[in-house]
């Protein structure tokens, strides 16, 4: 099948979070199963700074509403997946990252920006398109691309089916009526059954409203979203839509992030040479200013700061976690009063916490490879990878019972299966007794070492997802 793969990220280019890990790996991963699949990504400077020699490929045009005419540029990743760069330097030759700018607020423009890229992918998916590639399935990402599924809907002819994957139902891409006439989209879509919501024109709602099915990124997220408690407002439309909506649980990259073969890491090791992750603690905490104490838990977050991660309860308890004793390190960057608590809170603690705020993607594998305890209280957490990062990396992760982490995480309750600490109410208590449970299991080497051996050999590779993702796009074209 034809697969055209449509993101506002790709790793190791351009990421903000997850979904730019996604878009790095699954692709190639459904190539592996023999699938054509390109990748359709804005030539931020990231991308056109890697890939100078990028041909023009196409002008798409005409797109309606105030959308210009971009450039299409054709490159090729180093394993050979073919990219569509979408070069519009007034859109998307800018600092900071995809979305917000320098001074830390979102582009005035993201709608014009990601309707640009979404109009794009709908006429690559139709009959507009001048390429000689006509994709069976467009499959989309989270709000920025959810307008996609819209045009798709309203061009004539003969257009491929539609996938919209859903990683966060947070980011509603939500503008103003006003962008309707900007976006090119006929009134008939402005309605509750259309792309309407409150009174606010919604991406992602056109994604879940138009797409020929929907996933998310774990079962349990599927499941979540359709409760009220749960939803984000979305929640009625997601149970008119049950019978298109499934879950597939994401993969990583089982290359990128291997601790046997990590370049970022002061010392490779595996299952069976587990002793030689103790060098990689050490390592990050000469590297951090923290005391060299092998004797003490060191607990670890990479994390986006913001209230879906719940790191707020983690700072509630700090105290007792370094009285426990603990040491504790944070990778982030988010809001900044989260990113002022973290900062502050290493300033207290000197030698026992130590807080980089910042994006930083080769001291997030040191810290996965050097922390003993990952934490991850989200509030809710579509999938989240970093847990699945840390059950390979040797370093047994603390989760809350919530969408994806619940079904990648077995408490060690259970003696067979157990690979990490299960906790249920999202309260800072309930986030200490977890805390407690682990560091004490740590003291037991026999039982950690149980811990860790079933974390790294759990299975999270990206084929398993991409053949789930292959039999849903045979479902929508109804190939064999
Ligand atoms: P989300 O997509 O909600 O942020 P995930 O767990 O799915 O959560 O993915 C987050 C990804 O972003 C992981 O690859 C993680 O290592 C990375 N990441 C998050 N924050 C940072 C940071 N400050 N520096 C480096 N990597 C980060
Ligand atoms: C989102 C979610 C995260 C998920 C990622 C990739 O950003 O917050 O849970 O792992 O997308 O799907």
């Amino acid at each position: 099948m034809k697969i055209l793969f449509v993101t506002p990220e790709l790793a190791p280019w351009v990421k903000t979070g997850g979904l730019g890990d996604v878009a790095g790996a699954l692709p190639a991963a459904l190539r592996a199963l023999g699938h054509d699949v390109r990748v359709l990504v804005p030539a931020y400077p990231a991308m056109s700074k890697s890939f100078p020699d990028a041909a023009e490929i196409a002008r798409p045009q005409p797109l309606g509403g105030l959308l210009p005419t971009p450039v299409l540029k054709q490159a090729f990743a180093p394993d050979g997946m073919p990219l569509l760069l979408l070069d519009y330097p007034h859109y998307f030759d800018r600092p900071g990252n995809p979305y917000i700018g320098p001074e830390g607020r979102d582009w005035l423009d993201n709608h014009l920006r990601f309707g640009l890229l979404s109009r794009v992918a709908a006429w690559l998916g139709a009959e507009s398109s001048t390429l000689d590639w006509q994709p069976d399935i467009v499959h989309c990402h989270d709000w920025q691309t959810g307008l996609a599924a819209a045009y798709l809907h309203y061009l004539p002819g003969r257009r491929a089916k539609c996938l919209f994957t859903l990683h966060n139902l947070a980011f509603q891409g939500l503008f103003d009526h006003a962008s309707l006439f900007e976006l090119g989209l006929p009134d008939a879509a402005w309605h509750i059954e259309g792309i309407e919501y409150y009174g606010y024109l919604s991406f992602l709602k056109a994604g879940l409203q138009y797409a020929d099915a929907i996933n998310t990124v774990s079962p349990g997220y599927a499941r979540e979203i359709q409760t009220d408690e749960e939803g984000m407002g979305m929640a009625g439309l997601l149970r008119v839509h049950a019978g298109k909506l499934s879950g597939i649980l994401n993969g990583i990259d089982s290359k990128a992030w291997n601790p046997a073969t990590d370049r970022h890491l002061a010392t490779n090791y595996g299952v069976r040479r587990l002793e030689l992750k103790a060098a990689n603690k050490s390592a990050l905490q000469a590297e951090l200013g923290l005391e060299q104490r092998a004797d003490l838990p060191l607990l670890a977050v990479v994390s986006r700061l913001t209230e879906q991660k719940g790191l707020d309860l983690l700072l509630e308890v700090a105290p007792q976690v370094f009285a426990l004793p603990a040491q504790l390190v944070v990778l982030g960057s988010g809001t900044p009063a989260l990113e002022h608590e973290c900062a502050a809170l290493a300033r207290q603690h000197r030698g026992q916490c130590a807080v980089t705020i910042g994006f930083d993607e080769a001291l997030a594998h040191r810290i996965e490879a050097g922390a003993d305890i990952f934490v991850m209280p989200s509030r809710f957490e579509p999938c989240g990878l970093n847990q699945m990062y840390s059950l390979r990396y040797g370093t047994p992760p603390v989760v809350r019972a919530t969408g994806g982490l619940a079904d990648t995480v077995v408490d060690a309750a259970d003696p067979k299966h157990g690979n990490g600490f299960v906790f249920g109410p999202a309260t800072a208590p309930a986030l200490l007794q977890a805390l407690r449970r682990a560091t004490a299991a740590w003291r037991d080497p026999v039982l950690w070492r149980r811990l860790q051996q079933h974390g790294m050999a759990r299975d999270s590779s990206w084929a398993d997802a991409a053949r789930h993702y292959a039999a849903l796009y045979q479902r929508l074209t109804g190939s064999p």
